[in-house]
């Protein structure tokens, strides 16, 4: 089986090589947690370490303030923006009361997405984050519109980080309770000021490690202790 290796130290251990490819993943985590680092890292070492073309979508924030975020990190992201290696988009929700509206822009912006991973050629996608469509839809909604898009991404060969929020209960690990069941894979980052760790829930296609690893965010970028394990208890 084809793997994609995040380019994450330590987590592609975890992962016995990487994340099968064209999968779906779940990155979830409460604020502040690490989930847009670990996405934008997943990109720029896409293109740096494996030479792969990547797509990071934005729903919150504009690519100005995504860069800026960045700064602190030994990214050269511009580069790879002029080599057109690297694309930050930012998605249009547009708000309006009816609901039926939102969902045909949002089905718009979805083939606005597709054409343009097609045209770069790219092999990595992000999402962040899912949770803002969830606000607009019900379950039901949310689950088809997810399930119809993580369908098609699987036909591009496209392997994509999708982000939510994630609340403060163990059982569930995203926003709605949804989005972790049509994704092949979720990892799960927690905080627990001043520590941070890493989990893999779930990866359809491959074995991985069950436990919980503590991980540092430094200016590279995150690092995972493959070696190290962090005991439940510490998450609460
Ligand atoms: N250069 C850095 N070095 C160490 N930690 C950093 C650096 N930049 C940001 N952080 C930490 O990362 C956090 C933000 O991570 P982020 O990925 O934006 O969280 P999320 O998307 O899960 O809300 C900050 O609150 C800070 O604790
Ligand atoms: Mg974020």
């Amino acid at each position: 089986m084809e793997r994609v290796a995040t380019g994450i130290p330590g987590l592609d251990e975890l992962l016995k090589g990487g994340i099968p490819k064209g999968s779906s993943v779940l990155v979830s985590g409460g604020p502040g947690a690490g989930k847009s680092i670990f996405s934008m890292q997943y990109i720029v070492e896409g293109a740096r370490l494996y030479n792969e073309c990547g797509l990071y979508v934005s729903i919150e924030s504009n690519p100005k303030n995504i860069l800026w975020d960045m700064a602190s990190f030994n990214w050269d992201i511009k580069k790879f923006q002029d080599k057109k290696m690297i694309n930050i988009y930012r998605m249009k929700m547009g708000y309006n009361k009816d609901y039926k509206l939102v969902e045909d822009k949002i089905d718009e912006e979805l083939e606005i997405i597709a054409s343009m991973l097609k045209e770069m050629n790219a092999k990595r996608l992000v999402i962040d984050s899912t949770t803002s469509f969830g606000i607009w839809f019900d379950k039901a909604i949310l689950r088809a519109m997810l399930f119809k898009f993580v369908d098609y991404l699987k036909e591009l060969g496209c392997t994509t980080i999708l982000t939510s929020e994630m609340p403060n209960t163990k059982e569930k690990f995203s926003a709605f309770g949804v989005e972790e069941f049509i994704v092949d894979g979720v990892i799960v980052l927690f905080f627990t000021p001043p520590y941070r760790s890493i989990f893999v829930r779930k990866m359809r296609g491959t074995a991985h490690d069950k436990n919980l690893h503590p991980f540092e965010i430094t200016d590279q970028g995150l690092i995972v202790k493959p070696k190290e394990t962090v005991l439940w208890e510490a998450t609460k």
